[in-house]
């Protein structure tokens, strides 16, 4: 029987650390279902105008190869991703994988901000992950600079309150706590204690399903 973990959250919350270091502990599978919206918004950066047809045909043809590449984790490119999950039919296309990939037998976690509500609303863990607006802006600041990004402080903020607005606000699928996930408010937590949390929880769910 598969073991399915749902972590959704703001921007720059700590949700890909945790579900990494989640991942390991457990020997589970791991999706980061943001790159998936990252890989599609990247490829209409150059368009003049973008339709919901167009976008959900460049969903449709993605390929392992454009979830690698190393220019997704920009501002800009998430700019676009929030822009492209706006799209109801480019959700559509991206949903069938994703359920799949939470039924693998080894268990799944998946972070992104509709896992706990539409990708798996039956996950047997769900964690919501937050932490203040400014903790957030400046976590992602020096992940950014420290690839070489020269996005300020300022510009990185703007850009990162602006998009989960967006996120928040949209009607298909917006960012939003399931009723039964636990929240995790990793503000004033170094990043081992925040996965120890998320490990601790999980492992009680597991003994309480026996
Ligand atoms: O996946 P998400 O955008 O939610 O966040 P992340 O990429 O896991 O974390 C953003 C940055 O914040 C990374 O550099 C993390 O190491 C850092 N972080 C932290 O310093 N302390 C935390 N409690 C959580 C994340
Ligand atoms: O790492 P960070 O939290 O900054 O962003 P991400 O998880 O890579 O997601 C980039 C964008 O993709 C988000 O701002 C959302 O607009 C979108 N997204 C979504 O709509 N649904 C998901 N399950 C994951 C990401």
């Amino acid at each position: 029987m598969s073991f399915t973990v749902a972590i959704d959250g703001p921007a720059a919350a700590g949700k890909g650390t945790i579900s990494k270091a989640v991942a390991a502990h457990f020997g589970f599978a791991h999706l980061d279902t943001g790159l998936l919206y990252r890989a599609v918004g990247r490829k209409t950066l150059g368009l003049e105008t973008l339709s919901e047809t167009t976008a959900a045909q460049l969903a449709a043809e993605l390929t392992p190869t454009d979830l690698e590449r190393d220019d997704l984790r920009t501002v800009e490119v998430a700019q676009a991703a929030s822009r492209v999950a706006a799209l109801p039919a480019v959700r559509q296309e991206l949903l069938a994988f994703q359920r799949a990939f939470s039924k693998r037998p080894m268990g799944a976690v998946l972070d992104g901000r509709d896992i706990g509500t539409v990708i798996c609303p039956d996950a047997d863990v769900k964690l919501f992950v937050t932490a203040s607006d400014e903790i957030r802006a400046r976590r992602r600041y020096e992940e950014l600079k420290n690839k070489g990004g020269r996005d300020s402080l300022a510009h990185v903020m703007a850009a990162l309150k602006q998009r989960d607005a967006n996120d928040a606000a949209r009607d298909v699928a917006p960012m939003e706590q399931a009723a039964d996930a636990i929240l995790l408010d990793t503000t004033n937590m170094v990043i081992d204690v925040a996965v120890q949390s998320a490990i601790s929880v999980i492992k009680k769910r597991m003994q309480d399903q026996g």
